[in-house]
């Protein structure tokens, strides 16, 4: 029998299972925790960041750069931060030179996270970075408790934070692995946390959202054979990096062998931005293979008034009907007739996430909700959610070849 699910019992024992799994997991999964933690150590240790830096680099891949990068590029254009964050986080030269290039290295703190602490990426870009400013006071080290990465950071000084054990890299965003560098540009972490809280609080105590995220999750796994290509379409360009995190997430997580079984299976992610991939990926989903569901992603109030002016442009005046119409409307009226228009199809499953404000306590709440559809997800298609054996094997492979060449 291959890559199949058989649901045997009824849909609401089913939930109610999946849900009590996801109770127990609690115990020996960390990231559960990470919305009730005091925050009181990231926010003394980013005090003792000298004022005179304005620059924090990130030096990490995948679950170690991609959830702080969601959150910063989310906030930046509407919220005046008090540094400035990169991401380090490819071996590609041209992108190592062009970053340096536009940060002053002297006034930069550099955060280097890998809760392995032997990613061959992260070590590249650091060993190059340091013979550039071997000063170990610019440097803050996160990872795992007794890593080799924090016997090096032991030895020549420096600082060293760690990330719970029990918390896997993509599941990260809410550790200090997320939040320091947030911290440090002055990002409230506290308001991050609280939209986090609020929604696990919800779904544990078997509110509003518990029934959304059980029925989402069952339908995936239900139909993970047909609808197994997952598009976020989201109708905001901050939220581009977020459908990156959405990427790792849900790909590193869902795509594994069954653990009760030899099957390979799992539900491709793919992340979109309204309205531009409405002139292209938009097709595709629309009369191509009936393979995708889609969730939209549309923000209430972008709080924001830029608004086309009363002008009237010969030949093309069927468009005064553009005028005086504020961008954020817009924005959002295309969203919904791409909703109608696919609605329409009868046979794309489609449903719609609504962001009241851009700010940190909805991207916490979003965070932390993918985060529960994935882990309930997992648990339905029999996965194990928190590993990443496909990954390793690469890893592996690249270290042996590096030992030979
Ligand atoms: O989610 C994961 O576990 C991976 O994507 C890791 O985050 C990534 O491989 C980087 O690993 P590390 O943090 O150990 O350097």
């Amino acid at each position: 029998m291959n890559n199949q699910l058989f649901f045997t019992t009824d849909d609401q024992t089913i939930k109610q299972r999946a849900f009590e799994a996801i109770e127990q997991e609690q115990e020996s999964i960390g990231y559960y925790a990470l919305p009730d933690q005091d925050t009181t150590p990231i926010k003394t240790y980013a005090k003792t960041i000298d004022a005179s830096v304005d620059t924090i680099v990130v030096i990490g891949i995948g679950g170690s750069s991609l959830g702080a990068k969601a959150v910063y590029n989310f906030l930046k254009p509407v919220k005046k931060l008090s540094r400035k964050l990169y991401f380090c986080e490819t071996t590609d030269p041209i992108e190592i030179s062009d970053l340096l290039t536009n940060i002053s290295i002297e006034k930069a703190h550099f955060l280097v996270i890998s809760k392995s602490g032997t990613t061959v990426e992260t070590f590249a870009i650091y060993k190059y970075i340091y013979s550039l400013r071997p000063d170990a006071c610019a440097y803050t080290f996160i990872t795992d408790p007794n890593s080799p990465l924090e016997q090096y950071a032991k030895e020549i000084n420096a600082s060293v934070l760690h990330l719970p054990h029990t918390v896997g890299g993509r599941f990260s965003v809410l550790s200090t692995v997320g939040l320091l560098p947030l911290a440090l540009c002055g990002v409230d972490i506290d308001a991050l946390l609280k939209g986090a809280k609020a929604i696990k609080a919800e779904f544990f105590a078997q509110g509003v959202c518990n029934d959304t995220l059980l029925n989402k999750a069952l339908f995936y796994a239900k139909h993970h054979t047909q609808y197994h290509i997952n598009c976020l379409f989201a109708y905001s360009e901050t939220l581009k990096y977020f459908c990156e995190w959405y990427v790792q997430l849900w790909g590193e997580s869902l795509g594994k062998r069954q653990r009760h079984s030899a099957s390979h299976l799992g539900l491709t992610p793919i992340g979109l931005i309204g309205p531009k991939d409405q002139h292209s990926f938009l097709q595709l989903i629309m009369e191509g293979t009936r393979d995708k569901s889609v969730t939209f992603i549309k923000i209430e109030d972008f709080e924001d008034t830029l608004t086309i002016p009363d002008i009237t442009l010969p030949h093309l005046e069927s468009l005064d009907t553009l005028n005086n119409l504020p961008f954020s409307k817009l924005i959002n009226m295309q969203c919904d007739s791409v909703m109608e228009a696919l609605k329409t199809q009868g046979d794309i499953p489609i449903d719609c996430i609504t962001i009241p404000r851009v700010d940190e306590e909805h991207i916490g709440t979003l965070l932390f909700y993918y985060e529960l559809l994935t882990s309930l997800v997992g648990e339905l298609i029999d996965v194990n959610t928190y590993d990443q054996p496909g990954v390793e094997a690469g890893k592996i492979i690249l270290k042996k070849k590096l030992q030979r060449s």
